[in-house]
């Protein structure tokens, strides 16, 4: 693969990142704030930064990127579909369940809902997701979409997914900002406490995770390389666009698979080729 240490370093700092990130969203609501609860007070409040961090922050970025790890190349396409599907299913269900929290505790507290635009630039990536989460299962996942519609979609899905995934980076920042804005009162915000630092820092490491999860993402050469029956139909070695060369093999313990283009330099090039050119080469 080429610039294999590069992109390993990139990832284990963005692992690193995402990591640190969600555990320093516990430590904020642990030690500085009302702890954890579900009784509709502040502390149901604060599941709400805790379970975005880690679910739709940290485990969308991992599903993200979850077809470019070179080692998994060798897995089916199929196999990768799920863990690909399975991770943003676990983001999306820790996302509801903050926003139940949130909406929860305003009611409790009869605050007003939907007010602010943090609160309609989320909503509306959730709303995003979701519809996103169904279109993904029913045209690239069950075996009914025709091959032209899965052509068509997968540059909008993963326009749209990466769209999604800033647009809840940008989200976290505003909720961030406007929860140190309500709640630091003396010492106000504007003082500087430690607690205004840790989480400044807390959006900082978010934006970084993000950056470096949307650098891998949009480099062509790390993409996976097309399925290798699919490129057996074409003797240029290219998997025509929109073809999708499905095997039933959900392991990644095939030995003959193994070879199938997994660090293939030739495959590679392959594949920017298609890149190129415009096309997605797997679907
Ligand atoms: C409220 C979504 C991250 C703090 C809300 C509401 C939504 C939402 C829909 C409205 C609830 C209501 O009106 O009852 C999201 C999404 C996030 C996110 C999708 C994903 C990144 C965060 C983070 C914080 C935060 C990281 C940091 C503490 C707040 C606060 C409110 C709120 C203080 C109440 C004030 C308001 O309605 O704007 N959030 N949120 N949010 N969120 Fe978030
Ligand atoms: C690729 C996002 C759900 C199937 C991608 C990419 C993104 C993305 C950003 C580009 C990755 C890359 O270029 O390496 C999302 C989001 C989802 C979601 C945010 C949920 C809300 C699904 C589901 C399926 C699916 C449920 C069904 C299996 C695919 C496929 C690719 C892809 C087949 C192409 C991988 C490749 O280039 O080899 N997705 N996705 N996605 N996604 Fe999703």
């Amino acid at each position: 693969m080429e610039g294999y240490r590069r992109f390993l370093a990139l990832l284990v700092s963005a692992l690193l990142l995402g990591f640190v990130a969600v555990v320093c969203s516990i430590v904020w609501v642990l030690r500085y704030r009302e702890g954890l609860g579900w009784d509709g007070g502040a502390a149901e409040f604060n599941w709400h930064p805790v379970l975005v961090v880690t679910g739709f922050v940290f485990v969308q970025g991992i599903a993200i990127i979850v077809y470019r790890l070179p080692w998994t190349w060798k897995c089916s396409k199929l196999l990768m579909k799920f863990i690909h599907a399975g991770l943003n299913t676990i983001a999306m269900i820790l996302a509801i369940v903050s926003m139940v929290a949130v909406f929860e505790y305003h009611n409790a507290r009869k605050i007003p809902n939907m007010y602010s635009l943090h609160s309609w630039i989320g909503l509306t990536a959730v709303i995003f997701y979701s519809l996103q989460l169904f279109l993904g299962f029913a045209v690239f996942l069950l075996p009914f979409a025709p091959v032209p519609l899965r052509a068509a979609l997968m540059p909008i899905h993963v326009y749209s997914g990466l769209l999604i995934f800033v647009a809840v980076i940008a989200s976290a920042l505003m909720g961030i900002t406007e929860k140190l804005l309500f709640s630091l009162q003396s010492p106000a915000y504007s003082e500087s406490p430690p607690e205004a630092i840790f989480v400044n820092c807390l959006g900082l490491l978010i934006v970084t995770f993000g950056a470096l999860i949307l650098w891998m993402a949009s480099r062509p050469h790390w993409k996976r390389p097309p399925e290798e029956s699919a490129k057996v139909q074409r003797p240029n070695g290219g998997a025509p666009e929109g073809v999708e060369a499905e095997s039933t093999m959900t392991d990644c313990s095939n030995a003959d698979r193994s070879d199938a283009g997994f660090n293939s330099e030739a495959a590679r090039k392959r594949n920017f080729k298609l890149d190129e050119a415009g096309q997605r080469s797997t679907m």
